[in-house]
């Protein structure tokens, strides 16, 4: 189990999510064990964001019930057996887990479809399940069609869980702090040790070294590849080859499991070329100016333009781009470029709150998603609040297919120069990403400053010998 904070805290977040609510029946369910390959031989666990938000237990096989009518709140869950103790060590009791995260009241896991059974005539509120066991367990508990339980999850449950967790409690920034000052060590364990030859596997087995030792674990499977602009890219298969650029993004989940991301590209020999230099000063650009912009009150969708602009204005001075910078960006030309979004909220999860719907955590009435390619892409649009701690993370990309499939149809042909992207087939990709806190005032970049500039990456990088 994982460290808590003070039973308050849990107490306070159930007793606003009741007030918010109203009226009804809240069940949560914890995550269970899950197997890779045989029944005994599980995945490393992880909890439910949402329950480790408002019940801080981090063990397997929990739910829990806020029943806001008859003011209660119950922990379901089974003693440790003999078996259990003698394989896997003693857990407190049931009882004693609700305690210290101020609940009264606990009962064996079979209870739960009593329980809901018992008052099926109320309304009962769940989250969707991303899990498929928990969406299976669900519909039984509910007595619902398995295939159709999703569909019954409730809107307002998940938007009131999103009002709270989109605002960041100081304690929640301060283990978002650790989070980020344990992604420095280690992205700059990787940076010291990336030099031509090293494989992209043994400088993972690195990273992820540092995120077992500092935290609970990398808070999201590692990008570390010759090919950024591969966005997912997880094959690793391969050595460091002088000349290219090697794009790290990883981040780390802190002991409270917080989370960090960031990314970092620089070139594996530990010397920038000009051409190099020229895309990642303007990617280093759009990020610097997309942090600036993060202030209460500005819509993030404004910040994300703001960086696509930055980024097209850049190619088009180095003659990839032409026409009009602010045309180009309204009609998407630049997402040939940047396809993504500028960046997500961070949390307990990295795409924080994401199993609750995309569109419910970064639009609203105010801000719908647009459907024009690349910025379709964009996890956050609405306007910033204190407490909110989102990613900056821009980037610039030469897909050799996309560049192919556009040149081929002409897509947007008055914006970009075909003619002078060969040369750039084989250039990979850059991203800089940085974890921003909206504060009162302003802004503060998470953890300490991970090397970003030219100069500060080039006397960092292969300095470990
Ligand atoms: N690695 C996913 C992201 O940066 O959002
Ligand atoms: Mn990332
Ligand atoms: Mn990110």
């Amino acid at each position: 189990m994982n460290p808590l904070f003070e039973k308050s805290v849990y107490v306070n977040r159930r007793e606003t999510l009741a007030k918010k609510m109203g009226s009804g029946i809240l069940v949560f369910l914890g995550n269970n064990d899950s197997p890779m390959n045989y029944p005994a031989n599980c995945y490393n666990f992880r909890q439910d964001s949402n329950f480790i938000y408002y019940f801080g237990l981090t063990a397997p096989s929990l739910a829990a019930v806020i029943d806001i009518d008859e003011n209660r709140t119950i922990l379901f869950g089974d003693d440790f057996t003999i078996d259990d103790i003698i394989w896997v060590g003693d857990q407190p009791a049931i009882s004693t887990l609700a305690a210290q995260v101020g609940i009264s009241e606990s009962m064996p896991m079979a209870k739960l479809e009593d329980y809901l059974t018992t008052n099926a005539n109320r309304k009962i509120h769940f989250t969707k399940q991303y899990r498929f066991d928990n969406r299976i367990t669900m519909a039984n508990l509910l007595k619902k069609n398995v295939n159709e339980i999703n569909d019954l999850a409730s809107v307002e449950l998940h938007k009131a869980v999103i009002s709270m967790r989109s605002i960041k409690e100081d304690r929640e920034i301060e283990e978002m702090e650790k989070a980020a000052d344990m992604a420095y060590i280690m992205h700059t364990t990787v940076m010291k040790h990336c030099k031509v030859g090293a494989t992209e596997h043994e400088l993972v087995g690195m990273a992820e070294g540092v995120a077992n030792g500092y935290g609970t674990g990398v808070s999201f499977p590692i990008i570390l590849t010759q090919h950024g602009e591969i966005f997912h890219n997880t094959d690793h298969n391969v050595a460091l080859a002088d000349g290219k650029l090697l794009l790290m993004d990883a981040g780390i989940e802190g002991m409270m499991n917080y989370c960090s991301d960031y990314t970092r590209t620089y070139p594996t020999n530990g010397k920038f070329s000009q051409k190099q230099k020229d895309i990642y000063e303007i990617v280093l650009k759009a990020n610097l100016t997309g942090i600036d912009l993060v202030k209460a009150g500005t819509p993030y969708r404004d910040v994300h333009f703001a960086a696509a602009e930055i980024v097209a204005q850049g190619l088009k001075d180095l003659g990839l781009m032409k026409g009009d910078v602010k045309e180009a960006v309204r009609l998407g030309a630049h997402a040939l470029f940047f396809p993504h979004g500028l960046g997500h909220m961070i949390g307990l999860d990295v795409h924080d709150m994401e199993g609750l719907g995309e569109d419910y955590v970064g639009y609203n009435d105010e801000f719908h998603r647009s459907d024009i390619f690349g910025t379709r892409n964009l996890r956050m649009a609405r306007r910033l609040e204190p407490g909110m701690v989102i990613t900056v993370e821009p980037g610039i990309y030469f897909i050799p297919k996309l560049i192919e499939l556009w040149q081929k149809e002409g897509h947007l042909a008055d914006f970009i120069n075909f003619d002078k992207l060969g040369s750039y087939l084989d250039f990979g990709g850059i991203r800089v990403e940085d974890c921003v806190a909206v504060t009162p005032t302003g802004h503060k970049v998470l953890g300490k400053a991970i090397p970003k500039t030219v100069a500060e990456l080039e006397a960092t990088v292969g300095t470990e010998k």
